[in-house]
């Protein structure tokens, strides 16, 4: 199994979008669960058309009862053909699911041989909900604009990260006023990649009405990140522009 766990550590850089658009480009013939586990509250169930239940609450009360290898895909909607575990969008809910799903579904990921988890984490606190996912992912990236006022908090969550055991790396959202070099080089940070800036096709990855992206900028960043994910992910490399779900988002 795979899992990638995505985060930030301030403001709101672009988590779920980049989620969302690795979900779509992700190599086809692998079985992919996306799970929502922001415990600020959720945002795919708006963005990609789906209701708030089955989710994350759902499961996390269906665990209460007992835990089976189904479990998990009863509770996903699906979204093109990538299966989402969505987390409903008032808050208080579900950080308490989050907080009991996250050891349980960790254990899940390792018993699946054939299936890829995106896990959307939302803001990393210094003590995340989602810990037992952050721990047990094969890729960990904190987003962050590549300005100051983001590049400082993501790289000291990066290092929060590393004390507890956790090699993440930054992935930042647009190069401007600073690139992945100098990111790299003045900070001393691990940076795993650009997610363009593309405010347009942004916009209809977050449901919006609007052109077919598959070639916009955005789409195309994310490409390049899976090819590179996939390898450290995966025995065999899939191929990374294979795309199922975008364009049919929103
Ligand atoms: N790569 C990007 N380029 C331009 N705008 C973006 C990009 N990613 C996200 N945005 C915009 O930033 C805002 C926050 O995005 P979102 O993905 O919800 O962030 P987060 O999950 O980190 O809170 C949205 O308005 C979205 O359209
Ligand atoms: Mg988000």
């Amino acid at each position: 199994v795979s899992v990638l766990c995505l985060g930030s550590a301030h403001g709101s850089p672009g988590v779920t979008t980049a989620a969302t658009a690795l979900a779509g480009v992700w190599p086809e013939g692998r079985r992919l669960l996306m799970v929502e586990a922001d415990a600020s509250g959720g945002m795919l169930a708006a963005r990609l058309g789906l209701s708030d239940s089955p989710g994350l609450v759902s499961l996390a009360a269906a665990a209460r009862r007992g835990w089976d290898g189904e479990l998990v895909w009863r509770h996903a909607q699906t979204s093109g053909d990538v299966s989402v575990l969505v987390a409903p969008a008032s808050a208080d809910h579900v950080r308490g699911a989050v907080r009991d799903v996250a050891g349980p579904l960790a254990g899940w990921c390792g018993r699946q041989a054939d299936v890829d988890v995106i896990v959307d984490c939302g803001r990393l606190a210094s003590d995340p909900v989602a810990a037992p996912l952050i721990e047990a992912a094969d890729v960990v990236c904190v987003l962050t604009r590549p300005t100051v006022d983001q590049l400082r908090p993501a790289a000291a969550r990066l290092e929060t990260l590393a004390a507890a055991g956790v090699e993440g790396g930054l992935l930042l959202v647009g190069d401007s006023p600073y690139g992945p070099a100098e990111v790299r080089e003045s900070m001393g940070v691990e940076v795993a990649g650009v997610v363009a800036w593309d405010p347009v096709a942004a916009e209809v990855m977050a449901g919006g009405s609007g052109q077919d992206v598959r070639r916009s900028l955005l789409v195309r960043s994310v490409a390049t990140l899976v090819a590179g994910f996939t390898t450290d992910l995966m025995d065999a490399p899939g191929e990374a522009e294979s795309q199922r779900l975008v364009g049919g988002v929103g």
